[in-house]
């Protein structure tokens, strides 16, 4: 079981990669909008967290949110994600690359906390390396002196969960990954998570399952609900437990996303959604 207290966490993630320029003016509206959980990651190559923490000044200013109504949630990625911009020195330990990554993403979003702190991925695409060891620890310690409430990690497979479990006694709050229909919406991790009370946050809903969005079926479904076959996708995620993000760029399909929520399928539209492709 995770060692931390259960806590407030928004029922939407807004997320911000590869907004570039566009970023702090996207995270101003989605704010607007109506989001309060953002994510981020401190990998300049597909994220611009300073630009995260500049659409958050700008909410702040008008008077739209406090910083006490947000979620932050930001990652450490390692060299090999990254390209040039790195946010730590490369030559020190990855304990002190995870710190320093830490303090510059706290920098960028002008603040002394996230509440979420995620390892974007492990160091390998098989295994819970001692690498991902050494970060892992180096993440608690950040989360013992504050600077995170709760830590997470993105892009794992069962295997990685299942030895992560045997290497460490603290597994994460959140599992962030990329949800595929073809593989039952990522079942087995999903379970794993399920069976220990952490939160899996599904990305690449829409992007990922292009075949799901266009099949006849959710058609039909969305025609009767009087939804879009995108809200039919957020909705069905929400009712098999995965806390979706949505990276739209669109006003208007920000406040569908949202209004989403609002939308509750019938058990037999949920399981014939989720075994629809895998
Ligand atoms: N941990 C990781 O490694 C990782 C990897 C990828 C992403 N992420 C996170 O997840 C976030 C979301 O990524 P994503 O891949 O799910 O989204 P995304 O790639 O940003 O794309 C969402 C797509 O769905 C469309 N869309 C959204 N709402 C819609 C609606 N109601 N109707 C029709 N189209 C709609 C958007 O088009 P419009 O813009 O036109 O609405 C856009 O093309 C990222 O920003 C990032 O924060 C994490």
């Amino acid at each position: 079981m995770p060692a931390h207290p259960p806590s407030p966490v928004p029922d939407f993630f807004y997320g911000t990669a590869w907004k570039e320029d566009r970023t702090p003016a996207l995270v101003e509206l989605a704010i607007r909008m109506g989001f309060r959980a953002i994510d981020t990651a401190n990998q300049r190559r597909h994220y611009f967290e300073e630009g995260v923490g500049q659409g958050l000044a700008a909410a702040y200013r008008a008077g739209a949110v406090t910083r006490d109504d947000l979620f932050l949630q930001t990652k450490f990625t390692y060299q090999r994600g990254q390209d040039h911009r790195l946010p730590y020195d490369p030559e020190v330990s990855l304990s002190v690359q995870v710190a320093q990554s830490m303090a510059s993403s706290l920098e960028h979003l002008a603040t002394d906390h996230v509440e979420s702190y995620v390892l974007h991925g492990p160091a390998s695409n098989y295994d819970w390396t001692d690498a991902d060891a050494e970060v892992w620890e180096a993440m608690r310690k950040e989360r013992d002196s504050g600077r995170t409430r709760l830590l997470g990690v993105s892009n794992v497979s069962l295997e990685h969960l299942l030895q992560m479990s045997a290497t460490h006694a603290e597994l994460p709050a959140f599992v962030q990954n990329r949800c595929y229909a073809r593989l039952g919406w990522d079942r087995a991790v999903r379970q794993f998570c399920r069976e220990r009370n952490i939160i899996y946050q599904g990305f690449s809903l829409l992007t990922a399952n292009q075949e799901v969005l266009h099949h006849p079926l959710i058609a039909s479904l969305a025609a009767s609900a009087k939804a879009t076959p995108a809200q039919m996708v957020f909705s069905f995620a929400r009712s098999v437990g995965i806390l979706p993000l949505t990276g739209t760029s669109d006003a208007w399909h920000m406040k569908q996303d949202l209004a989403s929520r609002e939308l509750t399928l019938p058990i037999e539209e949920v399981h014939a959604i989720e075994f629809l492709a895998g």
